[in-house]
């Protein structure tokens, strides 16, 4: 195994032993400011095929289904994906982000909320050019990471990159999406108080 499937391995350790505990803090988590922001700016006309990347116990994919679109989610944590399928009833795949499988043109839009900065800086392009394979032409990709001034490595046992708006922006423009809009979160506090850098970008 090399560095980077270790720290993708520990980081999942970590859900895995806290999966029901990260199930119960997140479960009334509002992030329809976020699924908002993907759905408005996909031209195609509903229902939408969506994957939640990253989509945890499922809490933003129920939303999804509910709203009327189809739903698939993905990721990494085992006790994840079973908890996922069974609250919302909607198909979930159990992939590492670091050896995706996805079948392509295959998505309106991609909803990556809070997952995309556990991907190691040095794979982040190959998995960016991934995603943008998977979107339809003209499909949206959503991005929503705590942000920071660029620094890599351990928070406890997970493993992250707290990007700047500059070096996230140059990132993804280098993937070939063509920005959309980005915002801060939560709405209405000081810039200090907003810990989360949303985006959204169009497949180029
Ligand atoms: C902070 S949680 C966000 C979950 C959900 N999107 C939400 O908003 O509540 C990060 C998610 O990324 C998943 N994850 C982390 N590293 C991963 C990897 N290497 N491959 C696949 N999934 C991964 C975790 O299992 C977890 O569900």
């Amino acid at each position: 195994m090399n560095d980077t499937e270790a720290a993708a391995q520990r980081t999942l350790d970590y859900y895995r032993l806290n999966a029901e505990a990260f199930r119960e803090g997140t479960l009334d988590h509002d992030v329809s400011q976020n699924i908002d922001a993907l759905l408005r700016h996909i031209q195609a006309e509903p229902p939408l095929r969506i994957l939640d990347l990253g989509c945890g116990p499922g809490r933003d994919l129920k939303t999804l289904r509910t709203r009327g679109h189809v739903a698939i989610g993905l990721d990494g944590t085992e006790a994840f994906v079973e908890m996922a399928r069974a609250d919302s009833g909607c198909e979930v795949w159990h992939q590492d982000l670091l050896q995706l499988e996805l079948p392509a043109e295959s998505f309106d839009g991609i909803f990556a909320n809070a997952v995309l900065f556990h991907v190691p800086s040095t794979e982040l392009p190959r998995v960016l050019l991934q995603l943008s394979d998977s979107l339809k032409p003209g499909g949206v990709l959503f991005c929503s990471n705590p942000r920071g001034q660029d620094q890599e490595g351990w928070s406890g046992d997970r493993y992250g990159v707290w990007y700047a708006w500059p070096t996230w922006r140059e990132r993804v423009l280098a993937a070939g999406f063509v920005e959309l809009e980005h915002y801060y979160r939560p709405a209405g506090l000081p810039r200090e108080e907003q810990p989360w850098l949303a985006s959204v970008w169009r497949k180029g």
